[in-house]
């Protein structure tokens, strides 16, 4: 049986919870996420994102409960097909419906970090060609311009691009989101187009800021690698795969400066392109080329058979801390867990490695705050703290919802949260 002792986090850390705007809002927009669920058999349960949390009207309910789980900060997203429904149009009543949704998270005392862009893309932008357009930088640039002029007075931290690697591999090379290629030449020309519009996003929001305050970076997916076996070509292709998924782009990502195959050249100057480096954290993994091997047997893994492996997110964290000298943000971590038989553990456990070995890590943001529409998995995969009943829409709070609040409000696990969370005769 798990022996557990109580931690406390003597550094400033602040925990908030994370969503994706296409994962909960709901109500009709032409994006290629949309489209993508109108194709039968490309999500699994047939679910589309039309429906989600429906958190476009239901938002002040969903931040109430936020708020009454003592979180203060949320990473949340805006919708590019909604701000800019039509190439070039940009929709005021969109941006309206944000800024009411930022100004009440600010008078419930909850800090917003506001995503540019989370996987999905206007239908014009994709049927014009997506990332793989040259002028799709300067078009992107174009709505982020826009978008952080109208929030500017209510928000002052930025994530530009989420996850570029998975974006790509999952778009361009798995074919399993949209827009359904195999195609390394595009997964690679792609990830770098994302990094490029990182870098200047980034610039473009530092301008729009000028002497006011403001934080900014990317959030990045990064994973624990491991070799299939200690032989030495073994080895060599677990680090080239590393490389290739988020070594070269975080390097790109981070200094302007890129390797081969993401090319030398950038286009912006040499410097620092963030003031956090972000990172998405979920799982360890085996890779023979581009195909991943099965979880060990021994291994502990979730609902959809990732590996839980705690120590990899202090691994991660100290690595880039040390490679580029900036504070480190977990901007996700979290785990699918439809009975909420081990999400508490594994808060506890990967906090725990936080606690005890992340002085610079100033931020966690719990991946999610409530279930939500998971990709190509639609509504079957459970990662929220807050459970909800998507034919009701009716939300109820997790045990481990309740042992976050907790943790957020002792600043870490007492003796008595382990018996009443933790305990195996807790239930
Ligand atoms: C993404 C989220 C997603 C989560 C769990 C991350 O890769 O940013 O949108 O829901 O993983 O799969």
């Amino acid at each position: 049986m798990k022996e557990f002792g109580p931690f406390s986090f003597t550094h400033p850390i602040a925990l908030g919870v994370a969503t994706a705007p296409t994962q909960i809002e709901g109500f009709p927009t032409e994006n290629s996420w949309y489209d993508w669920a109108s194709i039968p058999g490309k999500i699994v349960d047939g679910s589309s994102p039309l429906r989600a949390n429906e958190h476009w009207t239901r938002y002040k309910e969903d931040i109430d409960l936020m708020a009454s789980l003592h979180i203060r900060h949320y990473r949340l997203g805006l919708e590019w097909s909604r701000i800019e429904p039509q190439e070039g149009r940009f929709d005021e009543v969109a941006v309206a419906h944000y800024r009411e949704e930022l100004s009440y998270l600010l008078e419930k005392g909850i800090r917003p970090l506001v995503t540019l862009h989370h996987f999905s893309n206007p239908s014009w932008f994709e049927r014009r060609g997506g990332f793989l357009s040259k002028d799709s930088i300067d078009i992107f640039l174009r709505y982020v311009r826009y978008a952080v002029a109208k929030i500017s007075d209510l928000c002052s931290e930025f994530i530009t691009v989420n996850e570029p690697n998975v974006y790509a591999v999952n778009g361009y090379l798995y074919g399993i989101w949209p827009p359904g290629r195999k195609k390394i030449s595009q997964t690679l020309s792609v990830m770098k187009r994302l990094a490029v519009c990182h870098l200047r996003a980034c610039q473009a929001v530092r301008e729009i800021y000028g002497d006011k305050p403001v934080r900014v970076g990317y959030a990045n997916h990064f994973r624990i690698f491991r070799s299939p076996s200690e032989k030495v070509p073994a080895r060599i292709q677990t680090r080239l795969i590393e490389y290739l998924f988020q070594d070269g782009i975080t390097r790109l990502m981070t200094t302007g400066r890129g390797s081969f195959p993401f090319g030398l050249f950038s286009g912006v100057k040499k410097g620092l392109y963030c003031d956090f480096i972000g990172i998405n954290y979920y799982t360890r993994c085996t890779m023979k080329g581009f195909n991943e091997l099965p979880v060990p047997a021994s291994s502990p893994r979730n609902d959809l058979g990732w590996e839980l492996y705690p120590g990899g997110i202090r691994l991660l964290a100290k690595k880039y801390y040390e490679r580029f000298g900036l504070p480190v943000w977990i901007t996700e971590n979290g785990t699918a867990d439809a009975a909420d038989g081990f999400r508490s553990l594994y808060l506890f456990e990967h906090l725990q490695e936080l606690a005890l070995n992340g002085s610079f890590v100033e931020r966690y943001y719990h991946w999610t705050f409530i279930d939500n529409f998971e990709w190509a998995e639609g509504e079957t995969a459970r990662f929220g703290l807050v459970g909800n009943d998507f034919e009701r829409q009716k939300r109820t709070v997790r045990r481990s919802g309740h042992f976050y609040a907790d943790i957020i409000s002792n600043r870490g696990v007492t003796p008595a949260m382990i018996d009443q969370y933790l305990s195996p005769d807790s239930d």
